[in-house]
């Protein structure tokens, strides 16, 4: 099939790789020229594990334009819209990216049927939108009704960052939402080898051992919108439990990381998103959890849960500072190192990364900081050149001197550091990931989450 991806970010352009592995014709279209630059130099404008290696393996199946004249909608069978959904103030998603797809879409139209699918995290009730704004920028142009031309189809995206190939070749579950019989039919068809996972791993990406079929959940479409919320919503509120339970833990003398063991084996709970830690960042749990609450206060409802579990994760941002507060009695003037800027492992990503706001309260309270990462320094420098954090391509220059060190993402290259050798000051061990023994053993005082 060919297929045009709207947006080429994390979403977009995983998706059009995968498409392209598995056999389709994939054009992606960013108003981005820069990355469409980037990509057509056969480099992805972003970090994610093996994506360099699949791009160069499909680079015929994929075409990469900057403008929808470019796209060629007319020989296009289904348009993925993958554009960005931030936040705004108020919580809910902006919605403008959404709208200028939606709205080029129906300019370029012409009179052959086409599925357009929304992979973006949407609002409840934003297909319907789509399909409205489609409608009418066709009918204005060309003076005649677009009845039976198009169809909307939510097939919202679940995969994680730093896994993102991973996760969509081997999906949990692929959920396609419509009301239109030819658009469901058409992504089944489009999605088969997926779902049959009767392709050849690609090197690097090895099949989970037993996975034979994938599960498909056809639902109409408002169900589907509400399923990505909802699981995001439930991931979130997982992670901000066991760390409000953290907390109880260390008044009371015992261990979350048991904790969450202990209550993770029942099988109705599950182990998975159960570390006690500073909390979730990136670009989702954040906006889609003020995107429920935002949606459902339209419908004079309150999320009671959801806006306890956010509250719960960004006081971990501050937590961290009173801790080392505590274990340095004064933080002015003080050094400290951040290791890990990303907003978690294998990924450049800094969207509403902890380091962000746990380097802001630092440096508000005094306090020098000097953060290293493996990947992510070129977009700390680019995005907040202003933040006052002398960012460091060496960890050794990021702890020189340090009074205090926060573990902030867990790349496995902070557990070999060459601990004997580094000073041994109080360290926040964020993730609960560093081996607290050695390095209590070593003099450092190890100041864990929950624990
Ligand atoms: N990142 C994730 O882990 C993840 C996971 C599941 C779902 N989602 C959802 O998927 C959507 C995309 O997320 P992302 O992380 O890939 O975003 P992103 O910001 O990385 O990428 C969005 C891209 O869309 C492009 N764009 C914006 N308007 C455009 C237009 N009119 N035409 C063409 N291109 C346009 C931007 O230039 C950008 O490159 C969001 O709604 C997000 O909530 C993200």
């Amino acid at each position: 099939m060919h297929i045009l991806i709207i947006g080429t970010g994390y979403v977009g352009l995983t998706t059009g790789v995968v498409f392209a592995y598995i056999g389709h014709e994939v054009t992606c279209l960013d108003t981005n020229r820069e990355k469409i630059a980037q990509l057509q130099a056969g480099k992805a404008p972003f970090y994610e594990p093996h994506l360099d290696e699949l791009l160069a393996q499909v680079g015929g199946r994929m075409r990469f334009v900057s403008s929808m004249e470019e796209a060629d909608l007319a020989h296009t069978d289904v348009v993925f819209i993958a554009v960005g959904t931030p936040s705004l103030p108020d919580g809910n998603a902006d919605l403008t990216y959404l709208r200028q797809a939606a709205e080029s879409i129906a300019e370029a139209m012409d009179d052959h049927f086409l599925v357009i699918v929304n992979k973006s995290t949407v609002p409840i009730g934003s297909g319907n939108w789509v399909g409205t704004l489609i409608k009418d920028a066709y009918e204005k142009r060309n003076g005649k009704k677009v009845e039976g031309k198009f169809a909307v189809v939510s097939n919202p995206e679940f995969l994680r960052q730093g896994a993102a190939l991973h996760d969509s070749l081997y999906p949990d579950r692929i959920v396609i939402g419509s009301e239109n019989t030819h658009g469901v039919e058409t992504l089944r068809e489009l999605f088969k080898p997926i779902l049959q996972q009767n392709f050849t791993p690609p090197a690097g990406l090895p099949r989970p051992e037993g996975l034979q079929e994938v599960p498909l959940l056809v639902c109409d479409l408002t169900s589907a919108e509400v399923i990505k919320y909802a699981a995001n919503a439930f991931l979130a509120l997982k992670i901000s439990y066991i760390n409000e339970i953290g907390h109880l833990a260390q008044k009371v003398g015992a261990d979350a990381t048991l904790i969450a063991k202990g209550i993770g084996l029942d099988s109705r709970i599950g182990e998975r998103f159960l570390n006690p830690g500073i909390g979730w960042g990136g670009s989702c749990f954040g906006k889609d959890t003020a995107a429920l609450v935002a949606t459902a206060k339209d419908y004079n409802l309150a999320m009671p849960i959801v806006q306890a579990a956010r509250d719960v994760n960004y006081h971990q941002r501050t937590w961290v500072v009173d801790a080392l507060q505590d274990a340095l009695k004064i933080l002015k003037g003080k050094r400290v190192a951040l290791l890990g800027f990303s907003f978690k492992p294998d990924t450049d990503d800094l969207r509403d990364a902890p380091s962000l706001d746990i380097a802001r309260l630092l440096l508000q309270r005094g306090a020098s900081v000097r953060a290293h990462d493996p990947v992510a320094l070129e977009n700390a420098r680019r995005l907040y050149p202003d933040l006052g954090v002398r960012y460091c391509a060496q960890v050794d220059e990021a702890l020189e001197d340090a009074d205090a060190i926060v573990l902030v993402t867990e790349w496995p290259m902070y557990r070999e550091l060459d601990w004997e050798h580094i000073k041994p000051v109080p360290l926040v061990d964020g993730r609960n990931f560093l081996d607290r023994e050695r390095l209590s053993a070593l003099g450092f005082r190890v100041i864990g989450v929950g624990r």
